[in-house]
């Protein structure tokens, strides 16, 4: 089998699926805001340090810049549709977690809140964030972090159990070993 070559623009789209994450923020009135993001990573155990990478025009990361946290709330396979909503375009201020129908609860560590449907969210303060082309990449410092009874097996993510959401690209998904596409 020979290779046959893609354009250089494309080479994220290999990278995939790729774990999914709703990040919640605040502004500096306290306005909520949510949304998905999938080029996410984590950087570093001690201190435990995870990242991911947003373009700058996004009200997360004007958020961010005005109170330096955020929640990396990790949905699963039934609240798929919901996720989707999230990332729909509303004026600044709107809160997305309200508009796709899901319950935000207070954090413990951080202002913004964390998504009760999901089942985990880890709380970061922004350690750094440095320009990386069209994106900025923002480390954050896990401050605390929560999750649902039961979604460890061996003190690993259980994931014939828990299916997290996989990021295709555009409204492709995977779950489990099965393609979902999103609704429009
Ligand atoms: C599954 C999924 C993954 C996404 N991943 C990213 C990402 O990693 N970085 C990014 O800048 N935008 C990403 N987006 C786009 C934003 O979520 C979307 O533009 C959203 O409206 C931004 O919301 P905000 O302006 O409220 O922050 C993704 C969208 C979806 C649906």
């Amino acid at each position: 089998m020979v290779f046959t070559e893609i354009s250089v623009e494309n080479a994220y789209k290999i990278l995939a699926p790729r774990p999914t994450i709703i990040i919640s923020t605040v502004n500096k009135k306290g306005e909520i805001n949510a949304a998905p993001f999938s080029f996410t990573m984590p950087v570093s155990m001690n201190p435990p340090l995870i990242s991911f990478a947003s373009v700058p025009t996004h009200d997360t990361y004007r958020n961010i810049m005005e109170t330096d946290e955020f929640v990396i709330n990790i949905p699963g396979e039934d609240i798929l549709e919901q996720l989707w909503i999230t990332g729909g375009k509303f004026p600044y201020g709107v809160n997305e977690i309200e508009k796709a129908n899901l319950t935000q609860i207070d954090s413990i560590k951080v202002t913004p809140p964390k998504i009760e449907e999901c089942m985990a969210a880890i709380e970061c303060r922004v350690h750094w964030v440095k320009k990386a082309g069209d994106h900025d990449i923002i480390v954050g410092e896990v401050l605390h972090v929560d999750i649902k009874e039961n979604i460890l097996k061996d003190g690993l993510l259980d994931v014939e159990k828990v299916k997290p959401v996989l990021h295709v690209g555009g409204m492709n998904f995977v779950v489990g070993d099965h393609l979902k596409k999103v609704e429009e």
